[in-house]
This record gives C-alpha cells, sequence and structure tokens, in this order.
C-alpha cells in the first residue's frame, strides 16, 4: 500500500477502506508517513468529507493507536461527559460530584485550556494540593471507593490524535465534520466509558458557528459511538454568550461550588440539571429524564453534590477546606468593573472575545508552555436578555496586568446591546439519542 495512492483516491472523492486508513494511522504514529503527506490526507478529507464507515473506522484506528484505559475493574456503568469547548465552561466539575452523588459511576479524563476555552484540569489544580490521577489503576480505585475521579489525558492515551490534531490546527483543517468526530470519539473511546454524553456547543464561542453544524457533528459522533458499543447522547447547548458568569479558573471553580450550594446562575444550573438528568438515565440510574432531574436537584438542595465535591479533591490531594470556605482562594490584585457606555437589551454576548479577554487577562495560556494565573478572569454581571443602563457594570475583570486598559476596551466591545427586548435564551437547544 503507498500513501500517496490513498491521497489520491480521497482527493478523487472515493471512500477508503478500512484497511487504507490503518495503514495511514499506523504510518503516521510511527514516523513513516511524514506531516506533508498527513497534510495533504486532511486536506483531501476536509474537502471530500468521509461516510459514517470511514468515520468509524478512523476513529477505531486512532483509539487503539495507544493504551486503552480499562475499566472492566469497575462495577456498575461508567458515564463520562464530554464539552467540545466553550468559554466558562466548569460543567463538570458540578455535573461530575452530583452524578456520583446520585450513585452514577463517572470516570473522567479531562484535558487542559488552550486559547480561548479552559481546561477541566487546570480548574482543578486552582485548589493548592490537587493532583491529577495518572494511572489507570489509582483511576479504577477511586471511581470504586468514591464513584467519582478525573484523570488526565497522557501521552500514551491516542497519539493519534494527539500528531493529528497539532498538524490541523497548524494547516486548517481543524474545522471538519469527520475529523473532529473522530478525534473527540477516539479519545472518549479510549478512556474507557460504557456511556457518554457529548455537549455540542454552537454559536460565537464554540467550533461550531451554528445550531445546524453542531446538529451534523452531534449526529456523527453519537452514530460513532453506538457503531462502536456505547451508548453516547448529546445534547447542543447555547455558546453565543459564555456559560454562566464566571470565566477563568479560580472564579469558575467558585462558581461551581456556589452552583452546588443552589446560588448557580440560571444557564448554568440548568445545564447541570439537564445534562445530569440524561446521564443518570444513561447510568440506568433513573427511568427517564423527568426522575432525573428530580434525583439532581435533590442532590443539590440535600448538599449531596458539594460533599461529593469535597471528597474528590480530598481524595486526589487537594485542601477540602476551600471548597468548605472559598474566600480562600486568592484574589487578583486588580478586580475592576467595566461600565455600559450605552443602554438597551443585551442582544448577544461574543464569547469567543471574552475568552481571549479572559486569556489575555492571565486565565488562558496562548502557547502550551505558558503559565496561567488561577485568580485571572472576568465576571459577568450582565446575561442575554438583561436590561443595561449606561454607567451599569457589564462585568468585573479580575487581573494582575499592570498594562490592561486596551484588554478592557475589547472586553467592553463584546457586549451588543439592542434598543428592543431581547428574550433570554434556552441553554440546551436539543437532545439526540
Ligand atoms: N476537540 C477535539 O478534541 N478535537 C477536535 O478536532 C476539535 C475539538
Amino acid at each position: 500500500m503507498r500513501m500517496v495512492d490513498i491521497i489520491e483516491k480521497k482527493r478523487d472523492g472515493h471512500p477508503l477502506t478500512k484497511e487504507e486508513i490503518q495503514f495511514f494511522i499506523d504510518g503516521y504514529v510511527k514516523g513513516d508517513i511524514p506531516d506533508y503527506q498527513a497534510s495533504a490526507f486532511t486536506m483531501a478529507v476536509y474537502f471530500k468529507g468521509m461516510n459514517e464507515e470511514e468515520t468509524s473506522y478512523l476513529t477505531d484506528a486512532m483509539m487503539h493507536s495507544g493504551d486503552m484505559i480499562d475499566l472492566s475493574g469497575i462495577e456498575g456503568i461508567k458515564v463520562d461527559k464530554h464539552s467540545t469547548g466553550g468559554v466558562g465552561d466548569k460543567t463538570s466539575l458540578a455535573v461530575g460530584p452530583l452524578v456520583a452523588a446520585c450513585g452514577g459511576k463517572v470516570a473522567k479524563m479531562s484535558g487542559r485550556g488552550l486559547g480561548h476555552t479552559g481546561g477541566t484540569l487546570d480548574k482543578l489544580e486552582s485548589i493548592p494540593g490537587v493532583r491529577i490521577l495518572r494511572t489507570s489503576e489509582e483511576f479504577v480505585k477511586q471511581v470504586n471507593d468514591i464513584g467519582i475521579a478525573i484523570v488526565g489525558q497522557t501521552a500514551q492515551i491516542d497519539p493519534a490524535d494527539k500528531k493529528l490534531y497539532a498538524l490541523r490546527d497548524v494547516t486548517a483543517t481543524v474545522e471538519s465534520i469527520p475529523l473532529i468526530a473522530s478525534s473527540i470519539m477516539s479519545k472518549k473511546l479510549a478512556s474507557g466509558s460504557n456511556a457518554i454524553l457529548l455537549d455540542v456547543k454552537f454559536g460565537s464561542g464554540a467550533f461550531m458557528k451554528t445550531k445546524e453544524r453542531a446538529r451534523e457533528l452531534a449526529k456523527e459522533m453519537v452514530k460513532i459511538g453506538k457503531l462502536l458499543g456505547r451508548d453516547t447522547r448529546a445534547i447542543l447547548t447555547d455558546m453565543d454568550q459564555p456559560l454562566g458568569l464566571a470565566v477563568g479558573n479560580a472564579l469558575e471553580v467558585k462558581e461551581a461550588i456556589d452552583t452546588l450550594k443552589g446560588n448557580g446562575p440560571r444557564d448554568f444550573v440548568e445545564l447541570c440539571i439537564g445534562a445530569g438528568a440524561t446521564m443518570l438515565t444513561q447510568a440506568k440510574l433513573a427511568p427517564d429524564v423527568i426522575v432525573g432531574r428530580a434525583m439532581i436537584e435533590k442532590a443539590i438542595e440535600d448538599g449531596s453534590g458539594l460533599a461529593k465535591l469535597r471528597q474528590l479533591i480530598e481524595a486526589q490531594n487537594g485542601d477540602p477546606t476551600y471548597i468548605d470556605d472559598p474566600s480562600k482562594f486568592p484574589l487578583a490584585k486588580y478586580i475592576e468593573p467595566i461600565y455600559s457606555e450605552s443602554e438597551g437589551y443585551v442582544r448577544h454576548i461574543d464569547s469567543l472575545g471574552i475568552g481571549v479577554g479572559a486569556m489575555k487577562l492571565g486565565a488562558g495560556r496562548e502557547k502550551m508552555d505558558d503559565t496561567i494565573v488561577m485568580s485571572a478572569g472576568i465576571v459577568l454581571n450582565k446575561k442575554v436578555g438583561d436590561k443595561v443602563n449606561k454607567g451599569d457594570i457589564l462585568c468585573y475583570c479580575h487581573t494582575d496586568k499592570e498594562d490592561r486598559q486596551a484588554i478592557y476596551k475589547d472586553i467592553h466591545d463584546c457586549f451588543v446591546l439592542s434598543p428592543d427586548f431581547v428574550a433570554r435564551p434556552p441553554i440546551i437547544h436539543e437532545v439526540i439519542d
């Protein structure tokens, strides 16, 4: 088999066989196939697409390119949740403990943030001492002991995705549904859960800018998951404004704690309840989402979700007193309001701009080896649908940066006002199963 023939076949729009796709992934991971051929291949896929079988062959080859986490030592149905990446997305920190508090087995593999989106691992590490689990043995033991564990993605899991994703990032081939679907699903499937809930975001801060594209991606991933034997479902959620109010690592952890205490922002609470309810039905702990919702609501009301987060932090070596008393989180040097220069109803908040703004204030990384300031970020004071008068506070910026006025100006401009009434949008638009 020759890589050039495989590229030519895809360039001319023909479907590839399982063997051809396997040949590409094996050769690329080993280094026998050079980046220039892999780039030509991904560009051919970008333009010609892949059918369902090809996408599942690609996913299967990628997920087997490295270690597979074996969760068979955990009794019951293991559930995982994955978001395609958003701004202010701290959902795993609240939903994971809520589902575990209801008896679910939450085996969560998480990543770090890059660019305008944050990562669960970074957020967790804003609590002193927190250690991200590294081995399958620790992972399995902790899920058995307390129902929830968060493991970091290691270099041994899905090396094909690591190489391909880095290549796609610099060859303008990220925005391809078969490539995104196989990238996400291969990692999720390698991490061993039986049931997967995908939170597919759409809007200005998401990979998928429209609901239609998000639906296409969600359907593709649900099909792959099912073809490969996992109960896979998806929710389509709004990223036309940041999720909740807080954007930035420690700020988001504090918001997750507030939410588990029953004081979360409306959209975030709704997402936690909706996602948690679906996960409970996937875990067969609830017969339907109505019962699932009631169970999650109860875990918020009776504090068992918060107690589970505390247990998780303690089990992963973190200081649980930060959960009891979030005022212990260090604050940024400057906490300053941004005032509205006009009046109206908030029609849109550019999530991408807020994500980039938070990153520039110190909350994120432009390059993978940049360090982040845990206390930095943005806390919104207005959301879509809110009435704003001139001089009202739109948000608060938290930063240690001396040189910050230009960043503040860009953050101010992320709020788009309309003279007409704007209704508050729902957070979950569709469920795909
Ligand atoms: N997230 C991933 O893990 N992979 C993609 O291709 C896009 C988003």
